[in-house]
């Protein structure tokens, strides 16, 4: 029996070309493997069950969290963020779909893969935060990002405690996970970004980033992209690999000891841009009890 894995996130389906392009995906390479969908789908959750039972149809295994796509409750009924995140929860469970942490293959070639639910910290509200001023004296942004970011007018968090921060609510979920043994090789997997040098090309561009063209200067997309404290979560598990979602730029990195694989469908006009990498597919990363090798971007 092999043991392969492959991931896609941010298959974002309320795209008809998207939805249409997933729901014709099949190999029969599939057919013993396990795809791991690290978020972003829709919002609509008719939608999110047919895409997650079709894969459930080509594929052995198939795992899943929410991003923050699917806790938007601008439509569907929902009161609150919460409830419409359980309610993801048991529909996963009623199609089989793992959202907790599961052995896959047998002796050397075994691993662990482990769902993290997570959240990002917002710049005001914590260290954790994987915010990154953009602005200098030499290129002054005025920074925008609260008035422009959808999930500010399409979640609600009424079901938290005062003061709770969203994030804390989605990281506390994972504290048993994180302190269980695992007897295989760990494989974890979040929608947010659990880093803050994820967020940017290989090399030093994050001390150069005044000479890019930014698309939209009044947009600051590392107030919303994660936390350091997921990363404290990964490193917790020991995981040889993390997958995450959200930022829609590919990764392959190795970052003290664990490598982090992004590989995100995006939308249509992303995947015509020059920077875009990606095949349309999910992508191969476990192959037997070794990860798929790559050279890093
Ligand atoms: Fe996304
Ligand atoms: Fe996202």
């Amino acid at each position: 029996m092999t043991n392969k894995i492959y991931t896609m996130s941010d298959m974002h389906v309320d795209y008809k070309g998207n939805f249409d392009h997933l729901l014709n995906l099949n190999d029969p390479a599939y057919a013993e493997a396990t795809l791991i969908v690290a978020g972003d789908a829709t919002d609509d959750l008719g939608k999110l069950e047919q895409l997650l039972s079709h894969f459930k149809t080509i594929y052995a295994e198939v795992f899943f969290v929410p991003g923050n796509h699917e806790l938007w409750v601008r439509r569907g009924g929902f009161e609150d963020s919460v409830s419409k995140f359980w309610a993801i929860v048991k529909m996963c469970e009623r199609i089989g779909v793992q959202t907790q942490p599961k052995k896959l293959g047998v002796g050397d070639k075994a691993a662990w893969v482990v769902p993290l639910f997570s959240w990002y910290t917002k710049p005001e509200e914590g260290e954790d935060s994987l915010y990154y001023d953009k602005s200098s004296a030499t290129n002054p942004v005025k920074d925008e990002t609260e008035a422009i970011w959808s999930d500010n007018f399409f979640c609600r968090w009424t079901q938290l405690k005062t003061n709770q921060r969203v994030v804390d609510f989605f990281l506390d979920l994972n504290v048993a996970t994180c302190q269980r043994d695992y007897d295989a090789p760990v494989i974890s997997f979040s929608h947010f970004l659990p880093r803050q040098d994820l967020i940017f090309p290989l090399g030093n561009w994050r001390q150069n980033l005044s000479q890019f063209k930014d698309p939209l200067p009044q947009f600051n997309f590392t107030g919303v992209a994660g936390t350091v404290d997921l990363d404290s979560q990964v490193r917790q598990l020991g995981s040889l690999l993390h997958i995450y979602g959200h930022q829609h730029r590919n990764r392959h990195r190795k970052e003290e000891g664990i490598t982090y694989i992004s590989h995100c469908f995006g939308y249509p006009k992303e995947r015509s841009q020059a920077y875009w990498r990606g095949d349309n597919l999910p992508k191969l990363i476990w192959d037997d009890g070794e990860i798929e090798v790559e050279s890093e971007f």
